[in-house]
Protein backbone atom coordinates (compact mmCIF):
# COMPACT_ATOMS: atom_id res chain seq x y z
CA UNK A 1 0.00 0.00 0.00
CA UNK A 2 1.32 3.58 -0.38
CA UNK A 3 -0.04 6.64 0.81
CA UNK A 4 0.32 10.42 -0.30
CA UNK A 5 0.24 13.12 1.68
CA UNK A 6 0.75 16.38 -0.35
CA UNK A 7 -1.23 18.90 2.13
CA UNK A 8 0.41 18.40 5.34
CA UNK A 9 3.78 20.43 4.59
CA UNK A 10 2.23 23.04 1.88
CA UNK A 11 1.26 25.79 2.05
CA UNK A 12 -1.71 26.18 -0.38
CA UNK A 13 -4.41 23.56 -1.78
CA UNK A 14 -4.04 22.97 -4.98
CA UNK A 15 -8.23 23.40 -6.14
CA UNK A 16 -8.37 22.47 -9.65
CA UNK A 17 -6.72 18.74 -9.85
CA UNK A 18 -9.35 17.51 -12.80
CA UNK A 19 -6.30 16.61 -15.74
CA UNK A 20 -8.42 13.84 -17.80
CA UNK A 21 -8.74 16.56 -20.31
CA UNK A 22 -5.05 16.00 -20.85
CA UNK A 23 -5.17 12.60 -20.44
CA UNK A 24 -7.90 12.07 -23.19
CA UNK A 25 -5.79 14.68 -25.61
CA UNK A 26 -2.89 12.01 -25.06
CA UNK A 27 -4.72 9.25 -26.09
CA UNK A 28 -5.71 10.68 -29.25
CA UNK A 29 -2.29 11.29 -30.07
CA UNK A 30 -1.01 7.44 -30.44
CA UNK A 31 2.43 7.81 -31.64
CA UNK A 32 3.89 7.16 -28.52
CA UNK A 33 1.35 6.10 -25.82
CA UNK A 34 2.16 2.48 -25.91
CA UNK A 35 3.89 2.40 -22.45
CA UNK A 36 -0.20 3.82 -21.05
CA UNK A 37 -1.62 0.27 -22.62
CA UNK A 38 0.48 -1.66 -19.84
CA UNK A 39 0.60 -4.94 -22.33
CA UNK A 40 1.22 -7.34 -21.13
CA UNK A 41 1.79 -10.33 -24.29
CA UNK A 42 5.62 -10.58 -23.61
CA UNK A 43 5.72 -11.98 -19.96
CA UNK A 44 5.21 -15.39 -21.08
CA UNK A 45 8.35 -15.09 -23.62
CA UNK A 46 10.30 -13.52 -21.15
CA UNK A 47 9.68 -15.41 -17.94
CA UNK A 48 10.71 -18.29 -20.17
CA UNK A 49 13.97 -17.18 -21.20
CA UNK A 50 14.87 -15.66 -17.80
CA UNK A 51 14.23 -18.95 -16.38
CA UNK A 52 16.86 -20.53 -18.49
CA UNK A 53 19.26 -17.41 -17.99
CA UNK A 54 19.15 -17.72 -14.40
CA UNK A 55 19.84 -21.62 -14.55
CA UNK A 56 22.71 -21.06 -16.98
CA UNK A 57 24.80 -18.18 -15.78
CA UNK A 58 26.23 -16.61 -12.61
CA UNK A 59 26.35 -13.26 -14.06
CA UNK A 60 24.19 -11.95 -16.24
CA UNK A 61 25.34 -8.47 -18.01
CA UNK A 62 22.81 -5.43 -19.12
CA UNK A 63 24.36 -3.41 -21.44
CA UNK A 64 22.41 -0.06 -21.72
CA UNK A 65 22.03 3.67 -21.08
CA UNK A 66 19.20 5.67 -20.20
CA UNK A 67 16.04 4.21 -20.54
CA UNK A 68 17.69 1.20 -21.87
CA UNK A 69 19.06 0.19 -18.03
CA UNK A 70 17.82 2.79 -15.36
CA UNK A 71 14.16 1.08 -14.71
CA UNK A 72 15.23 -2.53 -14.60
CA UNK A 73 18.12 -0.88 -12.19
CA UNK A 74 15.84 0.86 -10.07
CA UNK A 75 13.63 -2.06 -9.60
CA UNK A 76 16.59 -4.48 -9.13
CA UNK A 77 18.13 -2.61 -6.92
CA UNK A 78 14.81 -1.50 -4.74
CA UNK A 79 14.17 -5.48 -4.44
CA UNK A 80 17.49 -6.90 -3.55
CA UNK A 81 19.06 -7.46 -0.11
CA UNK A 82 22.33 -5.18 0.70
CA UNK A 83 24.09 -8.27 1.74
CA UNK A 84 24.57 -11.72 0.96
CA UNK A 85 25.69 -14.16 -1.67
CA UNK A 86 23.74 -14.40 -4.66
CA UNK A 87 23.07 -17.21 -6.63
CA UNK A 88 22.77 -14.97 -9.70
CA UNK A 89 24.64 -11.31 -10.27
CA UNK A 90 23.12 -8.65 -12.36
CA UNK A 91 25.76 -6.01 -13.60
CA UNK A 92 25.28 -3.65 -15.87
CA UNK A 93 27.23 -1.62 -18.86
CA UNK A 94 27.20 0.09 -21.41
CA UNK A 95 26.47 3.48 -19.61
CA UNK A 96 29.46 5.00 -19.94
CA UNK A 97 32.84 5.20 -21.57
CA UNK A 98 35.18 4.32 -19.06
CA UNK A 99 38.15 2.06 -19.70
CA UNK A 100 39.21 0.88 -16.20
CA UNK A 101 35.08 -0.19 -15.80
CA UNK A 102 35.51 -2.28 -18.75
CA UNK A 103 38.88 -3.67 -18.15
CA UNK A 104 37.87 -4.17 -14.54
CA UNK A 105 34.54 -5.96 -16.28
CA UNK A 106 36.08 -8.32 -18.67
CA UNK A 107 38.62 -9.43 -16.13
CA UNK A 108 35.90 -10.04 -13.44
CA UNK A 109 33.87 -12.05 -16.09
CA UNK A 110 36.71 -14.43 -16.83
CA UNK A 111 35.70 -17.01 -14.51
CA UNK A 112 32.07 -16.75 -14.79
CA UNK A 113 29.46 -18.59 -16.65
CA UNK A 114 28.05 -15.50 -18.55
CA UNK A 115 24.83 -14.24 -20.54
CA UNK A 116 24.18 -11.03 -22.00
CA UNK A 117 21.00 -8.88 -22.53
CA UNK A 118 22.25 -5.85 -25.03
CA UNK A 119 19.25 -3.15 -25.00
CA UNK A 120 19.07 -0.40 -27.06
CA UNK A 121 16.06 0.89 -29.11
CA UNK A 122 17.63 2.87 -31.93
CA UNK A 123 21.00 0.23 -31.65
CA UNK A 124 22.58 3.56 -32.44
CA UNK A 125 23.93 4.75 -29.23
CA UNK A 126 27.62 4.62 -28.71
CA UNK A 127 28.20 3.88 -24.98
CA UNK A 128 26.33 0.75 -25.42
CA UNK A 129 27.75 0.03 -29.07
CA UNK A 130 30.92 0.31 -27.91
CA UNK A 131 30.78 -1.86 -24.74
CA UNK A 132 28.59 -4.35 -26.31
CA UNK A 133 31.52 -4.39 -28.99
CA UNK A 134 34.27 -5.93 -26.09
CA UNK A 135 31.77 -7.63 -24.48
CA UNK A 136 31.03 -9.76 -27.66
CA UNK A 137 34.48 -9.84 -28.52
CA UNK A 138 35.25 -11.47 -25.10
CA UNK A 139 32.14 -14.02 -25.38
CA UNK A 140 33.24 -15.43 -28.78
CA UNK A 141 36.86 -15.90 -27.10
CA UNK A 142 35.74 -17.91 -24.15
CA UNK A 143 32.59 -19.80 -25.76
CA UNK A 144 33.14 -19.75 -29.20
CA UNK A 145 30.43 -18.25 -31.90
CA UNK A 146 27.73 -20.44 -31.78
CA UNK A 147 27.50 -21.20 -27.95
CA UNK A 148 27.46 -17.30 -27.74
CA UNK A 149 24.80 -16.84 -29.90
CA UNK A 150 22.84 -18.81 -26.96
CA UNK A 151 24.35 -16.22 -24.50
CA UNK A 152 23.19 -13.11 -25.62
CA UNK A 153 20.02 -11.62 -25.76
CA UNK A 154 19.38 -8.26 -27.61
CA UNK A 155 16.11 -5.79 -27.34
CA UNK A 156 16.20 -3.67 -30.14
CA UNK A 157 13.16 -2.40 -32.78
CA UNK A 158 11.33 -4.53 -33.92
CA UNK A 159 12.33 -3.17 -37.52
CA UNK A 160 15.07 -1.01 -37.61
CA UNK A 161 18.96 -0.37 -35.64
CA UNK A 162 22.33 -1.72 -36.03
CA UNK A 163 21.55 -4.42 -33.67
CA UNK A 164 18.87 -5.99 -35.35
CA UNK A 165 20.72 -7.28 -38.35
CA UNK A 166 23.62 -8.70 -36.15
CA UNK A 167 21.01 -10.04 -34.11
CA UNK A 168 19.80 -12.10 -37.26
CA UNK A 169 23.22 -12.89 -38.57
CA UNK A 170 24.48 -14.26 -35.00
CA UNK A 171 21.27 -15.67 -34.13
CA UNK A 172 20.58 -14.07 -30.83
CA UNK A 173 17.31 -14.10 -29.25
CA UNK A 174 15.78 -11.19 -29.79
CA UNK A 175 13.24 -8.78 -27.58
CA UNK A 176 11.14 -6.17 -29.44
CA UNK A 177 11.29 -2.53 -27.80
CA UNK A 178 7.64 -1.18 -29.04
CA UNK A 179 7.79 1.38 -31.99
CA UNK A 180 5.53 3.26 -29.50
CA UNK A 181 6.95 3.67 -26.52
CA UNK A 182 10.37 5.46 -25.88
CA UNK A 183 13.47 4.59 -23.70
CA UNK A 184 12.58 6.15 -20.06
CA UNK A 185 8.56 4.74 -20.54
CA UNK A 186 9.95 1.41 -21.01
CA UNK A 187 10.46 -0.17 -18.04
CA UNK A 188 7.32 -2.33 -18.67
CA UNK A 189 8.04 -3.66 -21.53
CA UNK A 190 11.08 -6.61 -22.39
CA UNK A 191 13.94 -3.20 -21.73
CA UNK A 192 13.44 -3.82 -18.07
CA UNK A 193 11.39 -6.78 -17.71
CA UNK A 194 14.03 -9.32 -18.88
CA UNK A 195 16.58 -8.13 -16.34
CA UNK A 196 13.61 -7.75 -14.17
CA UNK A 197 12.52 -11.40 -14.24
CA UNK A 198 15.74 -12.83 -14.39
CA UNK A 199 16.35 -11.32 -10.64
CA UNK A 200 13.91 -13.66 -9.83
CA UNK A 201 11.28 -10.90 -9.16
CA UNK A 202 7.34 -10.90 -10.37
CA UNK A 203 7.12 -8.71 -13.54
CA UNK A 204 3.46 -10.10 -12.69
CA UNK A 205 3.06 -7.75 -9.47
CA UNK A 206 4.60 -4.86 -11.30
CA UNK A 207 1.68 -5.20 -13.79
CA UNK A 208 -1.01 -5.66 -11.27
CA UNK A 209 0.54 -2.55 -9.34
CA UNK A 210 0.82 -1.04 -12.02
CA UNK A 211 -3.14 -1.29 -13.34
CA UNK A 212 -3.87 0.13 -9.76
CA UNK A 213 -2.17 3.13 -10.40
CA UNK A 214 -3.79 3.76 -13.66
CA UNK A 215 -6.97 3.26 -12.23
CA UNK A 216 -6.76 5.84 -9.19
CA UNK A 217 -5.24 8.59 -11.20
CA UNK A 218 -6.48 11.61 -8.21
CA UNK A 219 -2.99 11.45 -6.67
CA UNK A 220 -1.41 11.47 -9.75
CA UNK A 221 -3.24 14.50 -11.07
CA UNK A 222 -2.98 15.88 -7.88
CA UNK A 223 0.84 15.76 -7.73
CA UNK A 224 1.37 16.71 -11.45
CA UNK A 225 -1.03 19.99 -10.87
CA UNK A 226 1.03 20.03 -7.40
CA UNK A 227 4.19 20.67 -8.86
CA UNK A 228 3.40 22.61 -11.70
CA UNK A 229 1.95 25.14 -9.17
CA UNK A 230 5.15 25.02 -7.55
CA UNK A 231 7.12 25.72 -10.77
CA UNK A 232 5.07 28.81 -11.46
CA UNK A 233 5.64 30.04 -8.26
CA UNK A 234 9.65 29.72 -8.97
CA UNK A 235 10.50 26.75 -7.04
CA UNK A 236 12.42 25.13 -9.85
CA UNK A 237 14.34 22.38 -8.17
CA UNK A 238 12.51 18.91 -7.10
CA UNK A 239 14.64 16.95 -4.72
CA UNK A 240 13.25 13.42 -4.56
CA UNK A 241 14.43 12.43 -0.91
CA UNK A 242 14.60 9.11 0.03
CA UNK A 243 15.20 7.74 3.80
CA UNK A 244 16.13 4.01 2.04
CA UNK A 245 18.58 3.79 -0.07
CA UNK A 246 17.69 1.17 -1.72
CA UNK A 247 15.67 3.34 -3.16
CA UNK A 248 18.73 5.31 -5.11
CA UNK A 249 18.35 4.22 -8.45
CA UNK A 250 15.01 4.39 -8.44
CA UNK A 251 15.07 8.22 -7.78
CA UNK A 252 18.14 7.71 -10.41
CA UNK A 253 15.31 6.97 -12.87
CA UNK A 254 13.10 9.67 -11.71
CA UNK A 255 15.04 12.19 -12.38
CA UNK A 256 15.66 10.53 -15.94
CA UNK A 257 12.31 10.77 -16.25
CA UNK A 258 11.57 13.94 -15.37
CA UNK A 259 14.84 15.62 -16.79
CA UNK A 260 14.69 14.19 -20.14
CA UNK A 261 10.83 14.40 -20.58
CA UNK A 262 10.52 17.84 -19.57
CA UNK A 263 13.58 20.13 -19.58
CA UNK A 264 13.22 21.69 -22.72
CA UNK A 265 12.30 24.74 -24.70
CA UNK A 266 13.83 27.29 -21.58
CA UNK A 267 11.18 24.96 -19.54
CA UNK A 268 11.25 22.50 -16.62
CA UNK A 269 11.94 21.78 -13.51
CA UNK A 270 15.27 20.33 -12.60
CA UNK A 271 15.40 16.96 -10.93
CA UNK A 272 17.60 16.27 -8.18
CA UNK A 273 18.01 13.58 -5.40
CA UNK A 274 19.16 13.01 -1.64
CA UNK A 275 19.75 9.93 -0.02
CA UNK A 276 18.94 10.56 3.94
CA UNK A 277 20.00 11.02 6.54
CA UNK A 278 23.43 11.23 4.66
CA UNK A 279 22.95 14.30 3.09
CA UNK A 280 21.40 15.66 5.82
CA UNK A 281 25.07 16.30 6.89
CA UNK A 282 25.87 17.74 3.38
CA UNK A 283 23.25 18.87 1.30
CA UNK A 284 20.79 20.10 4.49
CA UNK A 285 22.68 22.91 5.21
CA UNK A 286 21.79 24.04 1.74
CA UNK A 287 18.15 22.99 1.38
CA UNK A 288 17.68 24.48 4.41
CA UNK A 289 19.29 27.74 4.41
CA UNK A 290 20.20 28.12 0.39
CA UNK A 291 18.33 30.06 -2.27
CA UNK A 292 14.37 29.55 -2.05
CA UNK A 293 13.61 27.47 -5.19
CA UNK A 294 13.42 24.00 -4.21
CA UNK A 295 10.48 21.52 -3.02
CA UNK A 296 11.01 17.95 -2.18
CA UNK A 297 9.25 14.40 -2.92
CA UNK A 298 10.00 12.70 0.03
CA UNK A 299 9.57 8.34 0.31
CA UNK A 300 9.36 6.49 3.28
CA UNK A 301 9.00 3.07 3.57
CA UNK A 302 8.34 1.09 6.55
CA UNK A 303 10.40 -1.46 7.31
CA UNK A 304 9.57 -5.06 8.59
CA UNK A 305 13.14 -5.17 10.90
CA UNK A 306 11.83 -5.42 13.90
CA UNK A 307 15.05 -3.53 15.65
CA UNK A 308 14.36 -2.20 18.94
CA UNK A 309 17.12 0.25 20.28
CA UNK A 310 17.12 0.06 24.17
CA UNK A 311 18.51 3.29 24.71
CA UNK A 312 15.77 5.42 22.85
CA UNK A 313 13.21 3.17 23.75
CA UNK A 314 12.07 3.07 20.09
CA UNK A 315 12.48 1.15 16.91
CA UNK A 316 15.31 1.87 14.32
CA UNK A 317 12.00 2.37 11.75
CA UNK A 318 10.64 5.23 14.18
CA UNK A 319 13.50 6.61 14.55
CA UNK A 320 13.84 6.74 11.18
CA UNK A 321 10.75 7.86 10.27
CA UNK A 322 10.84 10.75 13.05
CA UNK A 323 14.09 11.71 11.39
CA UNK A 324 11.90 12.12 8.07
CA UNK A 325 9.28 14.11 9.87
CA UNK A 326 11.67 16.11 11.85
CA UNK A 327 13.34 17.23 8.43
CA UNK A 328 9.99 17.80 6.64
CA UNK A 329 9.10 20.37 9.24
CA UNK A 330 12.22 21.90 9.76
CA UNK A 331 12.53 22.25 5.72
CA UNK A 332 8.57 23.52 5.54
CA UNK A 333 9.46 26.17 7.96
CA UNK A 334 12.69 26.80 5.63
CA UNK A 335 10.34 27.62 2.93
CA UNK A 336 10.43 23.87 1.25
CA UNK A 337 7.46 22.46 0.70
CA UNK A 338 6.90 18.85 0.93
CA UNK A 339 5.06 16.21 -0.28
CA UNK A 340 5.51 12.46 1.55
CA UNK A 341 4.67 9.09 -0.40
CA UNK A 342 4.90 6.38 1.97
CA UNK A 343 5.11 2.97 1.73
CA UNK A 344 3.88 0.17 3.28
CA UNK A 345 7.13 -2.07 2.24
CA UNK A 346 8.89 -2.39 -1.02
CA UNK A 347 7.29 -4.42 -3.09
CA UNK A 348 7.15 -5.67 -7.04
CA UNK A 349 3.12 -4.31 -6.76
CA UNK A 350 3.93 -0.66 -5.34
CA UNK A 351 7.14 -0.20 -7.32
CA UNK A 352 4.86 -0.66 -10.30
CA UNK A 353 2.36 1.43 -9.13
CA UNK A 354 4.70 3.98 -8.83
CA UNK A 355 6.03 3.72 -12.27
CA UNK A 356 2.77 4.08 -13.97
CA UNK A 357 2.13 7.04 -11.79
CA UNK A 358 5.53 8.82 -12.34
CA UNK A 359 4.79 7.83 -16.26
CA UNK A 360 1.69 9.40 -16.32
CA UNK A 361 2.59 12.45 -14.29
CA UNK A 362 5.66 13.09 -16.20
CA UNK A 363 3.44 13.02 -19.48
CA UNK A 364 0.51 15.35 -17.95
CA UNK A 365 2.92 17.59 -17.00
CA UNK A 366 4.76 17.89 -19.69
CA UNK A 367 1.27 19.15 -21.65
CA UNK A 368 0.88 21.49 -19.18
CA UNK A 369 4.22 22.69 -20.03
CA UNK A 370 3.46 23.14 -23.57
CA UNK A 371 6.31 20.45 -24.34
CA UNK A 372 6.72 17.17 -26.78
CA UNK A 373 7.57 14.81 -23.74
CA UNK A 374 8.78 11.77 -25.95
CA UNK A 375 11.77 13.27 -27.58
CA UNK A 376 14.84 14.27 -26.13
CA UNK A 377 16.62 16.75 -28.63
CA UNK A 378 19.30 18.41 -26.00
CA UNK A 379 20.51 15.05 -26.15
CA UNK A 380 22.03 15.20 -29.37
CA UNK A 381 24.08 18.33 -28.69
CA UNK A 382 26.94 16.18 -27.14
CA UNK A 383 26.27 12.88 -29.01
CA UNK A 384 26.65 15.37 -32.49
CA UNK A 385 29.78 17.03 -31.54
CA UNK A 386 31.36 13.54 -29.94
CA UNK A 387 30.53 11.60 -33.44
CA UNK A 388 32.03 14.72 -35.20
CA UNK A 389 35.32 14.42 -33.17
CA UNK A 390 35.98 10.74 -33.04
CA UNK A 391 35.79 10.99 -36.75
CA UNK A 392 38.03 13.68 -36.78
CA UNK A 393 40.88 12.23 -34.39
CA UNK A 394 41.00 9.26 -36.56
O1 LIG B 1 14.64 7.85 -22.61
C1 LIG B 1 15.24 7.80 -23.66
O2 LIG B 1 14.67 7.76 -24.78
C2 LIG B 1 16.75 7.75 -23.68
O3 LIG B 1 17.26 7.86 -22.39
C3 LIG B 1 17.22 6.44 -24.30
O4 LIG B 1 16.69 5.37 -23.58
C4 LIG B 1 18.75 6.36 -24.31
O5 LIG B 1 19.28 7.45 -25.01
C5 LIG B 1 19.22 5.06 -24.95
O6 LIG B 1 18.74 4.97 -26.26
P1 LIG B 1 18.80 3.61 -27.05
O7 LIG B 1 17.94 2.64 -26.36
O8 LIG B 1 18.29 3.96 -28.41
O9 LIG B 1 20.24 3.18 -27.07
Amino acid sequence: MITFDFKKYHYNEIEDTDLSDIKERFLKDKKMSGWYELDQSCVEAISSAASYIRNNCDVFLVIGIGGSYMGAKAVIDALSPYYGEKKLEILFAGYQLSSDYMADLIDYLQDKEVMVNVISKSGTTLEPAIAFDLILEFMEQKYGEDESSKRIFVTTDEKSGELLPLANQKGFQRFVVPDNIGGRFSVLTPVGLLPIAVADLSIKSLFAGALQAKENLEECYYYTMLRHELYNRNKVIESFDIYEPKLASFVEWLKQLFGESQGKEGKGIFPVSTINTRDLHSLGQYYQDGIDMIFSTTFFVHSDEDIYLEKYGKTLDTVNKLAMESVAQAHFEGHIPTSIITLDTISEENLGYLIFFFEMSAMLGSYLLKINYYDQPGVNGYKDILHRRIKEDE
